[in-house]
């Protein structure tokens, strides 16, 4: 049987329009319709309405929501998460306070090792609870796509088994998730010292049997001092490019030791963080067409600088915004205060925070045909906004702003 749902009374329906990355002045390109209506249908947008009229079937809607004049954006996409560990490490906060680095706390064997061990012990069901909760509570903020990484098992057993926890919780949960592995997310103690042979151990035995196995579209490296070097960084994504992956990388989140430079050469879809990036690696990027996956909340927990959003849009290099929710550098997942600190901290007028938290990050996950906007023939996932408009989401930090999420046409909240 068809079911349909109306969403009517819609203030102020934005949104960007296309399946494409929006670079320059695109950023800012949104539609925005007044007195809107949307009729979605099977889980597809159907018909789009402004100026008060209704869509053509709209009397024979199952489901009717009145959004009270209230504003309607596509559901966000958030494009770069290690939503599935074992557990927290708020022990480092009084190590940060007193003055313990992130590479600091890495290099003393703790930070990702210490999520390693845990992620290592915990069981896969143990671990699909735990990402489950952390679904909701996205969802309920407003999230209705999300990319999901490995990286806290470092062997082959436990990377697959977190890409295994990704693919049930996809299957299971109302998110919908993409998988990206990061086998390469640091050096595991048993190869400590022995960072080249971990490399060929991943590109030898891993990435091929993650592609064999169907259990991650993208491949993805930390690149960073004490962590991958340049050259390691790029034997391992040119193996990747080799079997077919897309590529992905953590690239001068604390040094710019090339990563953004790579990321260029190789043809990455997106280099995340980029909080140290120079000329070159933004050249290399704007040349390459990379997207910009900026974590501006991960900068606000680090203490450290912003990356250079206005820097990026005036290169026409897309920019996307993400939480990068993970235990040890961003323990929070909303997306609602990234879009906060992106107009406040990047200077992102409201248009371009949208665009960089819907339409980019979709392209950039490889679900630029399906959502990221809304349009007919896309699929039926939108926010009802406790607010009248973009502004105010910019403005208003702290709150929870989002009042309905709606996935594939069914009412989550
Ligand atoms: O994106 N930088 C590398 N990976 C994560 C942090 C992971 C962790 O600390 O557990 C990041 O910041
Ligand atoms: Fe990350």
């Amino acid at each position: 049987m068809m079911k349909s749902l109306l969403i009517k009374n819609i203030g102020i329906l934005q949104t960007p329009v296309g399946s494409f990355s929006h670079k320059g002045v695109q950023q800012a390109e949104n539609l925005k319709l007044r007195d809107a209506a949307v009729l979605i249908e099977n889980g597809v947008i159907k018909e789009i309405t402004d100026q008060g009229k209704l869509p053509l079937d709209a009397a024979e809607a199952q489901t009717v929501i009145d959004a009270n004049g209230r504003l309607v954006t596509p559901g966000l996409v958030d494009g770069h998460t290690h939503m599935v560990f074992g557990g927290y490490r708020q022990h480092e906060i009084p190590m940060k306070i007193k003055g313990a680095t992130y590479l600091d706390i890495l290099r003393a064997g703790g930070g990702i090792l210490d999520t390693v061990r845990k992620t290592r012990e915990a069981s896969e069901n143990d671990l699909v609870q735990k990402t489950e909760k952390f679904l909701d509570e996205m969802m309920d903020h407003g999230v209705t796509t999300c990319e999901a990484k490995s990286g806290y098992g470092l062997d082959l057993k436990n990377e697959v088994k977190m890409l295994n926890v990704i693919a049930r919780c996809s299957r299971d949960h109302a998110m919908d998730m993409v998988a990206t592995f990061l086998g390469p997310h640091a050096i595991p103690e048993e190869y400590e010292g022995r960072a080249d042979e971990f490399i060929d151990m991943v590109c030898s035995e891993m990435l091929p049997y993650v592609k064999e196995h169907g259990l991650a579209e993208f491949a993805d490296v930390f690149t960073e001092d004490s962590v991958f070097n340049y050259d390691q960084s790029r034997r391992y994504l040119e193996r990747a490019k080799e079997l077919g992956f897309g590529l992905k990388i953590h690239a001068d989140e604390i040094e710019a030791i090339g990563g953004s430079r790579l990321a260029g050469e190789i043809g990455a879809v997106s280099a995340e963080h980029l909080i140290s990036i120079n000329e070159e690696g933004l050249r290399s990027m704007a040349a390459g067409g990379v997207t910009a996956m900026c974590l501006p909340a991960t900068s606000f927990y680090l203490g450290a600088n912003y990356a250079p959003a206005r820097k990026m849009i005036a290169m026409n290099i897309p920019v996307a915004a993400a939480s990068d929710f993970n235990p040890g550098s961003c323990p929070s997942m909303n997306l609602q205060f990234v879009m906060n600190l992106a107009c406040i901290k990047y200077r992102m007028l409201p248009e371009e925070v949208l665009t960089a938290v819907t339409i980019n990050p979709a392209c950039a996950i490889g679900r630029g045909g399906l959502v990221g906007t809304l349009e007919r023939g896309k699929q039926g996932d939108l926010v009802i906004w406790d607010a009248p408009d973009m502004e105010t989401l910019c403005y208003r930090f702290g709150s929870n702003l989002a009042a309905k999420v709606i996935k594939k046409g069914n009412v989550i909240k």
